[in-house]
């Protein structure tokens, strides 16, 4: 029977037992720089946009272990309040909705003045990665387990979200 199993799981592969969104959020805090911002000291909207994708991606990467992963798309971002020189960029990112190869990953950037420790909420944004095998094909990932109802809730609204997303691309 042992033998048996096994012969499967070379197969057709691992079972798919899933994984917690705590499995794979990540935070990362980054100083910015006067190479990160215009004349004034303002933060330009793309090096918070390049961290944004990073995050992500070691998001999606953490959930989908062996497969490569990429960029589908990225929700509209505002940025709500700005980031100036000398700032810490906090970052912080989790798994919210898994469909078959893709992940939407929710992306929360906080601003903290250091002289003081007062933070704003900077910006949020919706990032979709693909996982893709060794042939650049979208793969399975892990689903996602859900441990309570914020869980719950936060996948029915990814879903909601990643519906009218694909719609907007033309997927569906
Ligand atoms: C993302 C990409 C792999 C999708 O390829 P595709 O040929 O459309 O493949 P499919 O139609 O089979 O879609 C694969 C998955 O991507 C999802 N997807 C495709 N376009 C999407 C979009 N615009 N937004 C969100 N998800 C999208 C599909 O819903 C599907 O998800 P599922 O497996 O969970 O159902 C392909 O467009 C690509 O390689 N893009 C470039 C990615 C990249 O290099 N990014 C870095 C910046 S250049």
């Amino acid at each position: 029977m042992i033998i048996i199993w096994d012969l499967i799981v070379l197969t057709v592969g691992r079972e798919d037992t899933g994984k917690r969104s705590g499995e794979s959020e990540a935070e990362m805090i980054v100083m910015m720089l006067p190479s990160d911002a215009n004349p004034k000291g303002n933060v330009f909207g793309g090096v918070i946009l390049k961290h944004v994708d990073l995050i992500a991606g070691l998001v999606a990467k953490r959930h989908s272990g062996r497969a490569n992963v990429v960029t589908a798309s990225i929700d509209r971002m505002v940025f709500l309040k700005p980031v100036f020189i000398g700032n810490a960029l906090i970052i912080s990112a989790r798994i919210t909705y898994v469909r078959r190869s893709s992940m939407e990953i929710e992306v929360n950037v906080e601003a903290e003045d250091l002289d003081d420790n007062s933070k704003v909420h900077a910006a949020t944004a919706f990032v979709t990665m693909v996982a893709l095998d060794k042939y650049g094909k979208p793969i399975k990932v892990p689903h996602l387990v859900m441990e309570d109802e914020n869980d719950k809730k936060r996948y029915s609204e990814g879903e909601l979200r990643m519906n009218s997303r694909l719609k907007d691309a033309g997927k569906v």
